[in-house]
This record gives structure tokens, C-alpha cells and sequence, in this order.
């Protein structure tokens, strides 16, 4: 794998036995594990070049302790990027992103007045931003996202039509621990008190996922709170339930339709997501 520090790098090497190559990107904030490793083998899979980068934006983090302590293991993810396959790796300071360069990021609308985008204003924007500006400098036949961020995954899919990139939007699915939690850099971030009832969270919106699809939807909430918030860890800052395609609330089930349950909880510390599909 060859590691690319700065655009001109990164130009040289796109650039050169380019030729009607297909390119599979996967973006990241680094501190990789196995749902990172999944993306990149997907997009191994389906183009001939591999390119991740690893940037942590400072644009799409609201809360600037959360930043500072996002973990950074740049040494370890080199070597996993390698062991899986990937051709290039793309690791940037700031300065090579926000170039003094403008950009523009379209209306978010309605995605943006939900979940995520209430509880992190801005964070949209700045992750937006910064994977227009990378898949502007890259122009990759596809791009691999984790459904694990599903409300990010529709703002993606969202700009790449607006903005028009000509490149696939590909999602994939959520990778978990053998315990169900989903894995997340921020998972090291976790007390150990943290992580061993941070199991609850997942359980928990299996239960919520049985009584939306039985018709208890009146009890989902009330039990999903009491579910998590008894393990004395977690406080639950949101559960929606929205229809897979446009991420509006959905208030009964329909078995013809796909739905997704969505959460965030926090600990004093960190701040976690997660979600599971409904449906077919
Ligand atoms: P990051 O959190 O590093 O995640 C990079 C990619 O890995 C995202 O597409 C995310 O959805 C996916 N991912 C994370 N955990 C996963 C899991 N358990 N299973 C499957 N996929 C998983 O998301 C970002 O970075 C940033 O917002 C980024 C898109 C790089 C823009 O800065």
C-alpha cells in the first residue's frame, strides 16, 4: 500500500496507470476496525484500485472535548489497511483539505431536521463537505459507506445525485462485537462498566423492533428508556422510527414497507448510535 500525505501526491498516483481503472474509495476518521475492514473488502471485491483515506474532519465534529478525544491509532491502521488489500491510502493534514478553496454544500432539508442533525447542528455540513472535497479529488467509480451511519449514508446518497459525482454509492451493512454492540471507533472510549452493558442498547432495539412490528407501538418508547437507562450507564437522547428510503417518522407498521429504528444514547463520556432495519 502506498500512503499519499498531500493532494499532489495523491494526483500523481490517481493519475498515472489510471486508464479506465475502477476506483473504490472508503473514507474514514481512522481508529479502524472490523466495520471498516468490511468496506474496504467490498470495495476490493468490485474495483481493480482501493482507496481509503483516514482524515478526522474538524468541520463535523459540534463538540470540540469530542474531537480532542477521538481516538487516532494511525500506526495500527496502516498496517490493517494493508493486510486487507487496500492500493492507497489517503492521510492528510487539514491544511491539504481546506485548502482556502470554496465549497459549497447544498441544502440538507429535511435530513437535517432529524436525529442527528438536531442533536449535532452542523455535523452534517462538515461531514458533507468534507467527502464532496475527497470524492472531487479521488472522482471514484464507487464509494463505500456503513449503514451502521444510515442517516450519513442518505445525505450521501442525497449529494451524490445533487452534486453529481458519477460515483455508485454503495451502503453496507452494520458489522457488531459477538455481543451485538455496533463497533465503533469510539468504542475504546467506553468504561469498562460501559462496555459490558453497552450490549443493552442493541437488545433493546430488538424489543422495540418486536413491538412496533406486533402493533404495541404506544409502549416502545416507555420500555426502550426503561431497557437502557436500567443498566445505571446510558442515558437514551433519542429512538425515532423512520421509513428506510426517506427517513420520515413512521408511526404504524405496514409489513409491505422497509423501516429502520434509530437511536443515540450517551454516557457521561461519549455519545454512541446505532439502528436495525424492519422489514424486508
Ligand atoms: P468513520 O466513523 O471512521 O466511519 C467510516 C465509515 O465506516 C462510515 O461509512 C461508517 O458508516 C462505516 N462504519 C463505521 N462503523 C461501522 C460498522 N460497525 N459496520 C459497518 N460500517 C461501519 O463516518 C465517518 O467516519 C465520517 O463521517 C466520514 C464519512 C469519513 C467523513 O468524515
Amino acid at each position: 500500500m502506498i500512503v499519499a500525505n498531500t493532494r499532489d501526491q495523491l494526483h500523481d498516483l490517481l493519475n498515472k496507470p489510471r486508464n479506465h481503472q475502477t476506483v473504490g474509495f472508503v473514507p474514514t476518521m481512522g481508529a479502524l476496525h472490523d466495520g471498516h475492514v468490511s468496506l474496504i473488502k467490498a470495495a476490493r471485491k468490485q474495483n481493480e484500485r482501493v482507496i481509503a483515506s483516514i482524515f478526522v474532519n474538524p468541520k463535523q465534529f459540534n463538540d470540540p472535548a469530542d474531537l480532542h478525544r477521538y481516538p487516532r491509532t494511525p500506526e495500527a491502521d496502516i498496517e490493517l489497511l494493508t493486510d486487507c488489500g487496500c492500493d492507497i491510502l489517503f492521510h492528510p493534514v487539514e491544511s491539504e483539505i481546506y485548502d482556502g478553496s470554496e465549497y459549497q454544500v447544498p441544502d440538507l432539508g429535511f435530513m437535517e431536521t432529524i436525529m442527528e442533525g438536531v442533536h449535532r447542528p452542523g455535523h452534517f455540513k462538515g461531514m458533507a463537505e468534507v467527502v464532496g472535497r475527497l470524492c472531487e479529488l479521488i472522482r471514484p467509480t464507487r464509494a463505500y459507506f456503513g449503514e451502521k451511519d444510515f442517516q450519513q449514508l442518505a445525505i450521501i446518497r442525497f449529494l451524490a445525485s445533487t452534486k453529481g459525482y458519477g460515483t455508485q454509492i454503495i451502503g453496507c451493512p452494520t458489522i457488531r462485537e459477538s455481543d451485538g454492540l455496533a463497533m465503533s471507533s469510539r468504542n475504546i472510549l467506553l468504561t469498562k462498566e460501559e462496555r459490558s452493558q453497552a450490549p443493552v442498547i442493541y437488545e433493546a432495539l430488538l424489543q422495540a423492533r418486536k413491538l412496533f412490528m406486533d402493533g404495541n407501538e404506544s409502549e416502545i418508547l416507555k420500555k426502550y428508556v426503561q431497557k437502557v437507562e436500567q443498566s445505571g450507564c446510558f442515558k437514551v437522547e433519542y429512538l425515532y422510527i423512520g421509513f428506510a428510503d426517506t427517513l420520515k417518522e413512521a408511526e404504524l407498521f405496514d409489513p409491505k414497507r422497509s423501516y429502520r429504528i434509530f437511536t443515540a444514547v450517551r454516557t457521561p463520556g461519549i455519545r454512541l448510535i446505532d439502528n436495525i432495519p424492519v422489514g424486508h
